[in-house]
């Protein structure tokens, strides 16, 4: 499997600054065996669809609404941006959860939504630090994955789930390898009893050049969810490179 490095810009960078961005980094000739995937802001969709058409890396969407078509004022669906050739989308974001109040039971529509539009979902899944320091992680990661996967075909094989810890989002601690490697385990076994195939597992939170090399060596982390270092071709690239000069998996 290539590693998957998946750019989540959130609500940064205009049309022009995204399209900068990506021309920085095709520049930089990334390596073919990874599979890029941008996220930008929804009204970019379009322009960096083009942009990539063609380039093998490719774009997803960072929400959908869990209806196709409707009166939900201001939102957009999987449907609508299937049309942008668009092929992913992340779900249950904690910035979701959190600000947006979104429930297990709604991501879990919208994870429904997003596969019968034929796209690839990227699940977050991540415990607070109150819940971590109280020794509540593996429930509430289990609890989180159960109900997101509700519903969901185990012969499904576009899935990804990304585990951020909400602890370790845009504050630069990201979790340690010994965190890292647990809790993926962990996810992993919970995905063995609900897929028949291997459900890639990216970490999210503070990912950076040094840590990410660290951690792409741990068994069930096959790539990345990367918020601010994602902003800037420089980190963005180095992280790649570091990946691919100092792992021990092959790539
Ligand atoms: P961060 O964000 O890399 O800035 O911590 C990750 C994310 O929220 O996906």
């Amino acid at each position: 499997m290539n590693p998957i490095i998946a750019a989540n810009w959130k609500m940064n960078l205009t049309i022009d600054q995204g399209l900068v961005l990506i021309d920085e980094i095709l520049d930089s000739s990334p390596p073919d065996n990874f599979d890029i995937i941008f996220f930008p802001s929804s009204i970019s969709l379009n322009s960096v669809s083009i942009k990539l058409k063609d380039s093998g890396y490719s774009v997803g969407v960072q929400n959908i609404h869990h209806e196709n078509s409707g009166a939900f004022t201001g939102e957009v669906s999987a449907k609508m941006v299937k049309d942008l050739d668009v092929k992913y989308a992340i779900i249950g974001h904690s910035e979701r959860r959190q600000y947006f109040l979104e429930t297990d039971s709604q991501v879990n529509a919208k994870i429904n939504n997003t596969i019968i539009a034929g796209l690839c979902p990227v699940v977050c899944i991540g415990e607070t630090l109150e819940q971590r320091e109280a020794g509540e992680t593996s429930d509430i990661l289990k609890k989180q994955l159960m109900s997101a996967c509700n519903n969901i075909d185990r012969k499904l094989d576009k899935f990804i789930v990304a585990y951020e810890p909400v602890w370790a989002i845009g504050t630069g601690k990201s979790a340690s390898l010994e965190q890292v490697q647990d809790t993926h385990k962990f996810i992993d076994s919970i995905l063995k009893t609900l897929f028949d195939g291997n459900i890639p597992i990216l970490y999210g939170g503070s990912v950076n050049a040094e840590n990410a090399s660290e951690m792409y060596d741990i068994k069930n982390v096959d790539g990345f969810l990367i918020g601010g270092a994602s902003l800037e071709s420089n980190s963005f690239c180095q992280i790649i490179k570091n990946i691919t000069k100092n792992t021990k998996r092959s790539l």
